[in-house]
């Protein structure tokens, strides 16, 4: 194990990515950019990291901020209660730690939003704790490398492969070791095309020696994802638009979008959905766009009505805001309703 370590480190000095995240062990960045890059590819996450330390560069500066700014530098990338746990987490750092990021795997997991992974992840890149940071890419890594027939989602995958890289750890660098496995899942070890004769791992991996590559990892089938039928209008008044802030719940709380109906069934049409809403004044119908939305586990067939109010009187509901489209563009947003205002 000892000379497939040092392979690795070797490899990893010479080839890996030069990431900013790989160039501190500050906790607060090391924590920001693992999040972000849970929700996105690197390439991506770059930008949103980069964004996202530049305007709150330190816990105290998240923990101010209000949510409204955390979400719209969250904007885009999707599962906002990771953007709402950073905050929520920032505010007990600062409120009963005394502003102190905690600095063990064990204290590290108390944060909310932060499971072993990222706990992992933060104590062995911040703090050099000999514990393994088990993502996607790694579970792919191990399973081939140890040659794990577990389903790779299973608990019982998770401990075996936990504890085969603690033990490999012992004779490693842990922020160099978990990022070394990190950066050959994402750029050797692919999931279907590993390119075993460049991998630092492949004299030691029993996929690459029993020829197993297409058999690891072992998933198990996904579900199907639910189909839900999500009905908006966006009306218009002048240069008005009507816009709601959605409740505390849901996976887009607190975010911004036209009055919605859900409905059951695909074949809703404008007028039923105006009754709905006990919309009785005169509209003119200027368009209507249909945008299919996938989330993880659901599939949105959203309709978006574009309506104009001719009269300037305003229709007042509970909860609606008449707003200008460049106010509209300054909330937080959810994709979907990007989408939507972009053929307003
Ligand atoms: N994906 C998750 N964590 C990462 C890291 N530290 N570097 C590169 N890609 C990652």
């Amino acid at each position: 194990m000892q000379i497939v370590i040092q392979t690795l480190s070797r490899w990893y000095n010479l080839e890996s990515r030069d990431l900013p995240w790989r160039r501190t062990r500050d906790p607060y960045r090391i924590w920001i950019s693992e999040i972000i890059l849970q929700q996105t590819r690197v390439a991506q996450g770059l930008a949103y990291y980069e964004r996202f330390v530049g305007q709150l560069p330190d816990i105290q500066s998240l923990a101010l901020a209000n949510e409204g700014e955390v979400l719209k530098l969250w904007q885009g990338l999707g599962y906002y209660s990771r953007a709402r746990n950073l905050h929520k987490a920032a505010r007990m750092v600062m409120n009963e730690l005394g502003g102190v990021f905690p600095s063990t795997f064990q204290d590290i997991q108390q944060l909310p939003g932060v499971g072993l992974y990222t706990a992992g992840a933060i104590a062995s890149f911040a703090f050099g704790e000999k514990v393994p940071a088990i993502d996607g890419n790694v579970k792919r890594v191990g399973a081939r490398f140890f040659g794990l027939f577990e389903d790779i989602q299973s608990q019982a995958f998770q401990k075996k492969l936990f504890s085969l890289l603690q033990d490999a750890m012992v004779f490693a660098d842990a922020n160099e070791f978990n990022q070394a496995m990190i950066e050959v899942g994402a750029t050797v070890c692919s999931p279907t095309q590993p390119q075993c004769d460049i991998c630092p791992l492949a004299d030691a991996c029993v996929a690459r020696l029993q020829q197993l590559q297409k058999q690891l990892p072992v998933t198990r089938k996904k579900q199907k994802p639910l189909d839900k039928y999500f009905y908006y209008v966006d009306i218009r008044c002048g240069n008005h638009h009507v816009v709601v802030r959605r409740s505390d719940v849901g996976i887009w709380s607190h975010l911004h979008e036209f009055p919605l109906i859900e409905g059951d069934t695909p074949e809703w049409d404008l007028d039923v959905v105006l009754e709905r809403w006990g919309i009785v004044e005169k509209i003119i119908v200027e368009g209507e766009k249909t945008i299919k939305h996938q989330l993880t586990h659901q599939t949105i067939h959203a309709k978006c009505w574009y309506l104009c109010l001719p009269s300037d009187k305003f229709v007042k509901k509970d909860g609606w805001q008449w707003l200008e489209k460049d106010e509209i563009l300054s909330l937080p947003l959810h994709r979907l309703m990007e989408k939507m205002i972009r053929f307003t």
